[in-house]
């Protein structure tokens, strides 16, 4: 198991920061919401770009950090401000424990990009938090970083920490496991497929059409169950060198076709069905199987269970769910090239 978090109670109301990484921004919201709406329903992200704002009971940063595909970074908000007087006592005050050595970084939003600002505004803060605070700075190796985060409007420091899973994810991207096929879904989207889908630990978690099992690689770190099934046996025996290279276990593997799943029951569905893209067809036999796959989901879901699927945009996959009463939750557009829009959606039954 790669991650432990730790979700701190403190009581009171704080603010929160999420910054997201700049590759894909629409999904890299849904899942942050879809996250922190897995752990309090309340909470409301406010965004600007690629930062967002919220106010939580608990300190949820260190399970997105562990969690999130596309959360680069994330801590607790200490003071807005304008200038470096400004920062009121208690934002600075007790924030630094005595063991521990602190940096101070600045990260600009937007056009607000200077230089010379950036380094004299970093000793700024840094020497306020000496003042109120004893420790040392270590500009290499700080335990603590204060990020002061820099828009047009405004500036906040905040206590930031950087992502715990996505140095972890490059390691499982494609190319780097075991048995590499060009259908394999990447481990970035593979995980925030798993968190659109709101999976849990100890969870059975189906995936239809697992191929090579870039999907189930995702489930299993996050201590679920995997069950994958495939028509091609060739693939299956991919999905099991790259599931044991992993070094997991807690998985099932069947032969078999989506269209008539021998599978019973299972809390969620994490899947990328075929998108059939041969010019002859324009996707119908994609959305053929797509859709008698989709007629099956209230059979082998508890109500409420949900379902993240990739479709190709000329499957109208809306279309299908809307006559199927499947509700959805979010849809996210992704191009892959000129010719293919991949849409991402979390749908609930
Ligand atoms: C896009 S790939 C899946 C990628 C995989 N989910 C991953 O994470 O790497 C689509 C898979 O659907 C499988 N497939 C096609 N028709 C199927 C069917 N009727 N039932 C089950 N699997 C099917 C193909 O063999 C192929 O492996």
């Amino acid at each position: 198991m790669e991650i432990t978090y730790t979700i701190e109670g403190i009581g009171l109301n704080q603010d929160y920061f999420v910054y997201v990484s700049g590759e894909t921004i629409p999904l890299a919201k849904a899942e942050t919401e879809s996250l922190l709406e897995m752990c309090n329903k309340e909470i409301v992200v406010e965004w600007k770009g690629r930062l967002g704002r919220f106010s939580s009971t608990t300190d949820l940063t260190g399970f997105l950090l562990g969690r999130a595909a596309f959360v680069k970074t994330s801590g607790r908000i200490l003071a807005e401000f304008h200038e470096v007087d400004d920062i009121p006592q208690k934002g600075l005050e007790g924030v630094i424990d005595s063991t521990k050595s602190f940096a101070v970084r600045t990260l600009h939003l937007g056009e607000f990009n200077e230089r010379g600002e950036t380094s004299s505004l970093e000793a700024e803060v840094g020497a306020a938090l000496l003042k109120h605070n004893q420790a040392e700075v270590s500009l290499d190796s700080p335990d603590i970083l204060f990020l002061v985060i820099c828009s047009d409007e405004t500036r906040l420091l905040t206590i930031s920490e950087e992502s715990r899973i996505r140095k972890l994810l490059e390691l499982r991207e494609p190319g780097r496991k075991e048995f590499f096929h060009p259908s394999m879904m990447n481990a970035k989207l593979a995980r925030a497929m798993c968190n659109l889908a709101q999976v849990m630990p100890s969870q059975i978690v189906l995936d239809p059409f697992c191929g090579a099992g870039g999907i189930l690689c995702e489930v299993i770190p996050i201590g679920a169950r995997g069950v994958g099934m495939d028509l091609n046996w060739n693939l299956l025996r991919g999905a099991r060198l790259n599931l044991k290279d992993a070094g997991v276990i807690g998985f099932s593997l069947i032969q078999g076709d989506a269209r008539s799943c021998p599978v019973d029951s299972c809390d969620c569905i994490v899947t990328d069905p075929p998108y059939g893209r041969a010019s002859s067809t324009r996707g119908s036999q994609a959305r053929a199987l797509v859709e008698s796959f989709l007629k099956d989901v209230r059979r082998i879901l508890p109500k409420g269970g949900r379902v993240c699927m990739c479709a190709s945009s000329d499957m109208e996959v809306y279309d299908i769910v809307r006559d199927l009463e499947i509700g959805v939750k979010s849809v996210v557009d992704l191009r892959v090239h000129s010719g293919l829009v991949r849409q991402v959606f979390s749908l609930f039954v």
